[in-house]
């Protein structure tokens, strides 16, 4: 088991109907709200309302900043930092789903510490500023999926270089999650599918790619992926069931708060190069994580098959004793399992094609990719070519 420092300080207040306590279970962080959502909420739009009158109810005064868009930019989170400012908020609840509560992360913590939130995001070719402090931050996730409500991460884009990026800040991490199971009961179906592949996906990052072991992290891992599989059947079924809609939203805030890691953290290469297909082409991120998934799993499978074989009989149901086979059965029973929940997706479904491959195996290797060696890091380090293989298998 590798060394490790773990703290998750947010408070995570869950109950049905939670919506409505909002503004009495804010309006002690500070004088001014600055309230951040969709800019089109879609069918949305009644939690942002609902969660404004209960501001109203219980005095807060607030300023309502409804104008983030999905794969949030850079230009609208560095105007909401102005807007900020000049409203002398003092305090930040973000009432959405990863992309409203990221971008309201960045704007809390930018406004504290200065210049463009694009200063702070890892980027390989420069040295990143540090953030030096945040304004209270309180997310009131409307999707169960990122497990933003309960970390340091955040992931932008900026459309004027055509990059996605991200930090991990500690400052950044919300004081609060307000929870409330019938927030997620009105999602559209593929929204609730994308949004379980995306936490399944960042269950398996860490399980596939770390060099150490951590049994604990690794059955805690196992049975949160039981779990999203069990409870995704139970809401495709029933969209009101409240009990499932909570059980994922635990494992969406858990199962990418350090938990699932910890004594054995690895990286997330799955991540990486979803994160400039999604940059390049404005697709759902939990979209393009199904397209890459499997073919990752399948193009990877030698590089450690003992773990891709201990997924493959923990949770997959493979009894093949030899690590090479039970390995190379796990991307079949993941494609199995994404096809029987509409989950299945390739670059040619979503429309995307083939032509751009070149394009974005460049670009994850520009921004990700080490100083020595021009790889990235991954269950094994990819290369160029690897990636390229693995995008041109996802056609
Ligand atoms: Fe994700």
């Amino acid at each position: 088991m590798m060394n490790f420092v773990w703290n998750l300080p947010t408070k995570l207040n869950y109950a049905e109907g939670n919506l409505k306590n909002v503004g009495e279970m804010t309006k002690s962080y500070g004088n001014k709200a600055f309230v951040c959502s969709y800019a089109e909420p879609g069918g949305g739009v009644w939690v942002v309302e609902e969660a404004v009158k209960s501001l109203e109810a219980a005095g807060v005064d607030y300023f309502l900043y409804d104008a983030i868009e999905p794969n949030p930019r850079v230009s609208t989170i560095d105007a909401g930092v102005k807007k900020f400012l000049e409203e002398g908020c003092d305090y930040l609840i973000a009432v959405g789903g990863g992309s409203v509560i990221d971008a309201g992360k960045y704007i809390s913590a930018t406004a504290h510490s200065g210049g463009s939130c694009w200063d702070y995001v890892i980027l390989k070719e420069r040295k990143e500023k540090v953030y030096t402090g945040a304004f209270p931050i309180i997310a009131v996730p409307t999707v169960a999926a990122s497990g933003s409500e309960a970390n340091a991460g955040g992931v932008i884009t900026n459309w004027e270089t055509n990059e996605k990026s991200f930090c991990r800040s500690e400052y950044r991490i919300p004081q609060m999650a307000i929870i409330d199971p019938e927030v997620f009961a009105s999602l559209p179906r593929h929204i609730t599918i994308d949004s379980s592949v995306d936490i399944f996906s960042h269950l398996i990052e860490h399980y596939l790619s770390s060099d150490a072991e951590s049994e604990i992290a690794d059955r805690m891992t196992e049975g949160m992926i039981l779990t999203v599989k069990e409870m995704l059947d139970r809401v495709l079924e029933n969209p009101a069931d409240l009990e499932a809609r909570g059980q994922l939203s635990l494992c969406s805030i858990l199962g990418w708060s350090g938990l699932q890691a910890l004594g054995r953290t690895g990286s997330i290469p799955i991540h990486f190069i979803e994160h400039q297909l999604s940059g390049h082409f404005d697709i759902s991120h939990g979209k393009g994580i199904a397209i890459i998934i499997p073919h990752y799993l399948r193009y990877f499978v030698d590089a450690k098959p003992e773990r891709w074989a201990k997924l493959a009989r923990r949770v997959f149901g493979v009894t093949e004793t030899d690590d090479a086979k039970a390995a190379a059965l796990l991307a079949d029973r993941v494609e199995e399992w994404f096809r029987s929940v509409d989950s299945y997706h390739t670059l040619t479904s979503v429309g995307i094609g083939d032509s751009h491959n070149e394009m974005l195996a460049d670009d994850i290797i520009r921004m990700y990719g080490t100083l020595e060696g021009e790889k990235v890091p991954g269950a094994r380090p990819m290369s160029r070519e690897d990636i390229l293989n693995v995008l041109n298998a996802c056609i």
